[in-house]
C-alpha cells in the first residue's frame, strides 16, 4: 500500500475490536444458558449429519509467558490422568444423549498441550472417541503439538491412529524473543517433529507463528520466516500476539515497553505477507496461508472457506461438539460452552451430568449477522443479492447495513457482481468492519423498535 492514511484514518491502529471466531464473540455468551439447552440440542442433532469433535486438553508442562489459551501448568501427571477419566464419562454421556449413528467427521485433539498425554492414556482416550463415533469416510483427525513435548512414541500413536493433520506451535525462533515471551524451543526440535509426522504420510503440516512480540525486530523476524519457509509447511497461521495481561496472568512477565509499537506491528505482518507470497502460499483470510495443493487453499479458491474458534477452516459442518473443560459446542440454535474452570467440569460431568454452563440462543438476526461476518472475513464481500435470498424476512435490514457500508467505507468498498468488495489493499480493516455491522444491526434494531 502507498500510504497508510486511509487505514489509520479508519482507526486501524487505534481500535480494539473482536478477533470474530465466532458471532457473536464468546464474551456474549449468557451464565446457565447451557444447562438449560445442551441436552435438547445433543438429542435434536439430525441422524444423517456428521459432526465436528473438539477435545480440550487444559494443561501444559510449562506455562509460556504469552499464551493467553485457557490452560494450567502441572509438574505430574496425576491431575492429567483424572482429568482424562472424566473426558471419558463426559464421551459416553455425549453418546447416549445423542440420537444412535451419528458419525464423526473431524476430530481435533487442542489445549493446553493435548501432547502431554502419555502413550496409555492417549490410546484410552482415542479409543472412547472411536467407540462413541463411527467415523465419516473422509475422516479428518488434527491435533495440535508442541514440539519440545510431544515424544516420538506419541507421534508414532496418534500417527497409527489416523492423524492425518498436524498444527506446530512455533511463535518465533529468535533466541532474544523466546527468552522474553518464557519459551525455548530450538530449530532441530522442531524439525524432527515436522520430519518424522511428514515421513509417515501425515498429510497437512501447520505451523503457528506470532508477530508483534517482545524484541521481535525486522531483521530477526526475516530468519525466523526464513527458517520456517525452508520446513516448507503446507498451511500457516501468523497471529498478531494479543498482550491482554488482565485476562491471561502469566503475561505480566511482558514487559509493555518491550512490545513494538502498533505500526511496526502492521509492517511485521506485512513483511510475513510478502514472504510467503513470493515463497509460492495463497493469502487465506487475514492471517492464514496456504500452499495451493492444500484443502484450505482450494477451500478459498472455491468460496467454501468457513471461520470457526480455530481461526480459518474448510470444514463445513454444522455441528460440532467440544469435549471437556472450556470447550465450546456449535448447534443450529447457538453455542454451548463447558464450564470452564477444570474442577467445575470434573463436578459436573462425575456427578452425572454434562458439563454446560454458558451458552448463548442464536436469533434470526444473530443469523444473519453472523453470516454477513464470516463472508465478510473469509471472502472480503458483503454478498447482499445472496444474503437477499437467503434471508428474503431480512431484506431491510440488509439493505440498510448495505448503505451503511457505503457511506461510512466508501474508500474501502468497490460495487462488484456479488454487492460490495472489499479492495485489496484494505483488507486489514475487515475486523474494523465487521465490528461496524455487528454495531449497526443492534442499533438499527433498537432503532426501529422504538418507533
Ligand atoms: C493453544 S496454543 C497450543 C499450542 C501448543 N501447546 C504449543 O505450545 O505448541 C495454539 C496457538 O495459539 C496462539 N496463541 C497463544 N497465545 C496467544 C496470544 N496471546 N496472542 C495470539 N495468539 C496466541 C499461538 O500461536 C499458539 O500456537
Ligand atoms: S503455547 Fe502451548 S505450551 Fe505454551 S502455555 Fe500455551 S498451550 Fe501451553
Amino acid at each position: 500500500m502507498k500510504s497508510l492514511d486511509p487505514l489509520r484514518r479508519h482507526g486501524l491502529f487505534d481500535a480494539r475490536v473482536p478477533r470474530y471466531t465466532s458471532y457473536p464473540p464468546a464474551n456474549h455468551f449468557q451464565n446457565d444458558f447451557g444447562q438449560r439447552h445442551q441436552t435438547d440440542w445433543l438429542r435434536a442433532v439430525p441422524q444423517d449429519k456428521d459432526v465436528s469433535v473438539y477435545v480440550h486438553i487444559p494443561f501444559c508442562k510449562r506455562l509460556c509467558w504469552f499464551c493467553a489459551c485457557r490452560t494450567q501448568g502441572t509438574k505430574t501427571l496425576r491431575p492429567v490422568e483424572a482429568y482424562v477419566a472424566v473426558l471419558l464419562k463426559e464421551i459416553e454421556t455425549v453418546r447416549r444423549t445423542l440420537p444412535p449413528g451419528i458419525r464423526m467427521a473431524r476430530l481435533h485433539l487442542g489445549g493446553g498441550t493435548p501432547t502431554i498425554l502419555p502413550c496409555g492414556t492417549m490410546a484410552a482416550l482415542l479409543n472412547a472417541l472411536f467407540a462413541a463415533f463411527e467415523r465419516s469416510a473422509d475422516f479428518e483427525f488434527s491435533v495440535e503439538i508442541d514440539p519440545t513435548e510431544a515424544s516420538d512414541e506419541l507421534l508414532h500413536l496418534l500417527i497409527d491412529a489416523g492423524m492425518n493433520r498436524a498444527s506446530v506451535g512455533v511463535q518465533d525462533f529468535a533466541p532474544p524473543v523466546q527468552k522474553a515471551i518464557g519459551r525455548r524451543q530450538s530449530l532441530s526440535q522442531t524439525r524432527h517433529v515436522i520430519d518424522l509426522m511428514r515421513g509417515q504420510g501425515v498429510a497437512s503440516l501447520n505451523l503457528d507463528l506470532l508477530y508483534g512480540l517482545p524484541h521481535q525486530t525486522f531483521q530477526s523476524f526475516e530468519q525466523t520466516l526464513r527458517h520456517v519457509a525452508r520446513m516448507r509447511p503446507d498451511r500457516l497461521a501468523i497471529y498478531g500476539y494479543a498482550h491482554v495481561p488482565w485476562m491471561s496472568k502469566r503475561q505480566i512477565m511482558i514487559k509493555t515497553a518491550d512490545l513494538p509499537d502498533n505500526e511496526t506491528r502492521f509492517a511485521l505482518a506485512q513483511q510475513a505477507r510478502e514472504a510467503f507470497v513470493a515463497e509460492g502460499y495463497d493469502s487465506i483470510g487475514i492471517d492464514h496461508f496456504a500452499l495451493p495443493s492444500d484443502s484450505l487453499s482450494r477451500a478459498a479458491t472455491a468460496g467454501r472457506l468457513r471461520r470457526n474458534f480455530q481461526g480459518y477452516t474448510d470444514d463445513q459442518g454444522e455441528v460440532l461438539i467440544g469435549l471437556g473443560a472450556s470447550a465450546i459446542s456449535r448447534f443450529p440454535g447457538g453455542y454451548i460452552q463447558n464450564a470452564t474452570a477444570t474442577s467445575a467440569y470434573q463436578d459436573r460431568v462425575t456427578s452425572g451430568g454434562l458439563a454446560a454452563h454458558k451458552g448463548y440462543g442464536m436469533t434470526a438476526q444473530d443469523l444473519l449477522i453472523a453470516r454477513i461476518i464470516e463472508d465478510l472475513m473469509c471472502r472480503f464481500v458483503y454478498d447482499e443479492p445472496s444474503l437477499r435470498d437467503r434471508f428474503p424476512e431480512q431484506a431491510a435490514l440488509i439493505h440498510q447495513t448495505g448503505i451503511s457500508l457505503m457511506t461510512r467505507f466508501a474508500d474501502v468498498f468497490y460495487i462488484s457482481g456479488t454487492g460490495l468488495t472489499m479492495r485489496a489493499e484494505t483488507r486489514p480493516l475487515v475486523r474494523i468492519i465487521a465490528s461496524h455491522v455487528d454495531t449497526f444491526a443492534s442499533e438499527a434494531t433498537a432503532h426501529s423498535a422504538a418507533v
